[in-house]
């Protein structure tokens, strides 16, 4: 069929430049925006006097029938069209003859698919962040659960200081409320109408934006039209918030698959979350910790391609900018297929609580509390540090620890040592000390949750 674009040209392109320029197969997900956009256009066409009020009627009956017979699966697109904005137009005119034809009057594809990309991610960002919220109330519950859940915190992989289970997890959840917050934020800077930008330079049409903007759900207007059409900094945006979130689910990921296996066994993944082998009988694997890991490195990977795609574009649109969407949205299908498992496989999870307790009473976890302890009885820190040191060395010289050492051991260090020592390196002191504002102790755990709690519920 002959392009609606043929004019200067027939419009009869080879087949290969065709298949090479079409991009309906990915843009077709954006129908509903695209139609949206019409109607508000033909409505504001109307509105203006620049088409009759019954022409702007027709046409937007014309787009409402399209966009039901789209959701009822009575119409389906026609893969031999350009892109979803051609489809949409092609089918209006064969619905409605010559006035469908008005609908594209002061618009250009390009202010039309910069409004549809915009539309189409706010809504997305909305799924996503739904999906994030499911997660944080999963790991919160599981944080409350084990609020008091004694484990080693590590640094540099050693351990390091006793914490609890609950403290590590509100970790996790701190850095998906920032996760909410970068995307909310995005959402803010995305919602900007292009509509109305035109080809690039506006329109000699006395169209109203505003009216456009309004009835689109837009806080207001892309305030210069070759910005307008031309950027795509929201998707780059949307991409990196997405890229940090998907960071921390890989570290997440990663942490579970250590926690999963034998060398630990903190906890463990229920059956419905894993796999097994196809010959090692014995195998239980964390697959779904390890593909959010592994899906991580998909959506820098969207990133980079978008910023690639843009860096060196002059103003204003360029053809290049249609790559511009399947990066983003194979980012926000990965953000939410990692989401949607990653909540429930949480939920589900057993905590080894014995086994973690365990890990935590080897490695001289509380020797800080050993110093901290000579430090209260008067001792100056750098001091007190040396001599828990070498009572660590002694411990393992002589295979013993710091829990089994005998008071005239101790002495032999300092005659700082009374009975009460052994009470202010048991873990649980050691935990329930640390009561600074953000701490480990169960106190400062519940309030991280009560923190959360309230943020989500804002
Ligand atoms: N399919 C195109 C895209 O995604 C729509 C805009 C085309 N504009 C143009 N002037 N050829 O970017």
């Amino acid at each position: 069929m002959a392009k609606m674009w043929a004019g200067r040209t027939d419009g009869n392109t080879n087949k290969l430049a065709d298949d090479f320029n079409s991009s309906i197969h990915f843009d077709c997900k954006m129908y509903k925006q695209d139609i949206l956009g019409s109607v508000a256009h033909a409505a504001m066409l109307g509105a203006k006097g620049i088409i009759s009020g019954a022409d702007a009627d027709t046409l937007i009956e014309g787009l409402e029938g399209i966009l039901n017979d789209l959701e009822i699966g009575t119409l389906e697109f026609d893969m031999t069209c350009e892109d979803i904005h051609m489809f949409v137009e092609q089918e209006l005119t064969s619905r409605l003859g010559d006035v469908g034809k008005k609908l594209h009057t002061a618009r250009s594809r390009n202010d039309q698919v910069a409004l549809d990309i915009r539309m189409y991610l706010r809504d997305r960002i909305d799924t996503i962040s739904a999906l994030i919220r499911e997660l944080i109330i999963a790991v919160t519950n599981k944080a409350e659960e084990h609020k008091a859940s004694i484990m080693p915190g590590y640094t540099h992989l050693q351990r390091a200081q006793p914490i609890t289970f609950g403290h590590h997890l509100m970790a996790y959840a701190m850095m998906l409320l920032r996760d909410l917050d970068r995307l909310s934020d995005c959402k803010k800077r995305m919602n900007f109408s292009p509509i109305g930008c035109c080809a690039l330079a506006g329109t000699t049409y006395d169209t109203d934006r505003h009216f456009e903007a309004e009835k689109l759900g837009f806080d207001g207007i892309c305030r210069n039209s070759l910005d307008g059409v031309s950027d795509r900094d929201f998707s780059a945006e949307l991409l990196s918030a997405l890229s940090i979130m998907m960071m921390h689910l890989s570290r997440f990921s990663e942490e579970i698959i250590l926690w999963s296996s034998w060398e630990f066994k903190f906890v463990e993944l229920s059956d419905s979350f894993t796999t097994g082998s196809s010959i090692m009988p014995q195998k239980k694997n964390p697959d779904m910790a390890e593909l959010v890991r592994g899906k991580t490195g998909r959506v820098y990977g969207d990133l980079m391609s978008l910023l690639t795609v843009l860096k060196g574009l002059p103003l204003a649109y360029n053809k290049d900018m249609q790559e511009d969407k399947e990066s983003v949205f194979d980012a926000c299908d990965t953000a939410e297929m990692c989401l949607s498992v990653f909540a429930p496989m949480i939920h589900e999870m057993s905590i080894c609580t014995d086994n973690m307790k365990k890990a935590a009473q080897g490695g001289f976890i509380n020797a800080t509390d050993l110093a901290d302890y000579l430090v209260k009885k008067g001792l100056p820190f750098r001091s007190a540090y040396k001599i828990s040191g070498q009572i660590v060395a002694k411990c393992i010289a002589e295979g013993k620890i710091l829990e089994t050492l005998t008071l005239s051991e101790y002495k032999e260090f300092s005659d700082l040592f009374e009975d009460d020592i052994y009470n202010e390196i048991s873990l649980e002191t050691c935990v329930s000390k640390r009561i600074s504002e953000g701490g480990t102790s169960v106190s400062s755990v519940e309030s991280q949750i009560a923190f959360v709690k309230a943020e989500l519920n804002k």
